[in-house]
């Protein structure tokens, strides 16, 4: 009877040293896997850049870069998984940044052009826009063909200023071209300009915070209809990624959310969806 019970006690010790050895071994081989995990999903920053100096779509607030465009990247990058670093550089160098790859990705209200598409990669299309002319509320201008024989101010570089080479001659003097948004507007409120051209969200805004200064925004049905994209290196890995990660976006609402609080609209995704 007594080597029954020691038996019976040796063999329960025995099983419960075995299953304590398992709880171990196995809570040390899911605690291990979880580590692995986690270092391959630790998500991979990228370096943005921008030429925050054209709100509201980007621009810099206290020393921090904001805007519909920052949020939206952010909202895109969230979804694809990817940690961004925000970096304002200017507009000219957004492209050198891009083309010798220190930076992945730019986003600057970039207007989508046959021209841009040789050097570069975009994503599918995120925004509406179309240039239009600032003027002072006195003004004679009332229309595009009006800006002929003025002085008109315009961000080097962009298509406010090839729309304006169009109409009134590339190299003309009377087009006079800025590093800087800003300080195309500001060369018309010193009288050195007799307008503006550069996208609507940018005039229309700036003329509506700026009421003492009395602008007024024309629109012209000369100017063409544009679409704005992410840029990327030519051969980015990224773009396919992002184009899913847009539309995800697009589709799930978060876009609107986005759009109304900048904008207090709603967007138009069809015409998006559209030109894809
Ligand atoms: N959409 C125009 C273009 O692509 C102007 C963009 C200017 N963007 C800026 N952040 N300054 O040429």
């Amino acid at each position: 009877m007594k080597t029954t019970r020691k038996a019976i006690w040796g063999i329960v010790l025995l099983l419960m040293a075995f299953l304590a050895a398992c709880g171990t071994t196995a809570e040390e081989t899911s605690s291990s896997q979880e580590e692995g995990q986690s270092e391959a999903e630790a998500p991979k920053k990228l370096r943005v850049v921008t030429d925050a100096a054209y709100a509201p779509m980007e621009f810099q607030d206290k020393g921090e870069v904001v805007g519909f465009d920052i949020d939206f990247i952010k909202a895109v990058a969230e979804e694809a998984g990817y940690e961004l670093e925000v970096e304002h550089v200017g507009w000219d160098p957004i492209f050198v940044e891009i083309e010798s790859k220190r930076a992945d990705i730019a986003i600057s209200s970039i207007t989508i052009t046959e021209e841009r598409k040789q050097s570069y990669a975009f994503s599918v299309p995120y925004f509406q826009s179309t240039n239009k002319i600032l003027v002072p509320e006195g003004s004679d201008i009332q229309n595009a063909e009006n800006l002929k024989g003025k002085k008109v101010a315009v961000q080097n570089g962009t298509t406010g200023q090839m729309a304006m080479d169009a109409l009134i001659g590339k190299n003309d003097p009377n087009i006079k071209k800025f590093e800087d948004n800003n300080l195309a507007i500001m060369e018309m409120e010193s009288g050195g300009a007799d307008a503006v051209v550069a996208d609507n969200m940018i005039v229309e805004e700036y003329a509506k915070n700026n009421p003492d200064k009395k602008l007024k925004v024309i629109e012209d049905s000369a100017f063409d209809s544009e679409f704005y994209g992410l840029l990327f290196p030519q051969d980015s890995e990224l773009v396919e990624e992002f184009n899913k990660a847009i539309n995800a976006v697009l589709d799930n609402g978060t876009y609107s959310e986005i759009y109304q609080e900048w904008f207090g609209i709603e967007p138009n995704i069809k015409v998006l969806k559209e030109q894809q």
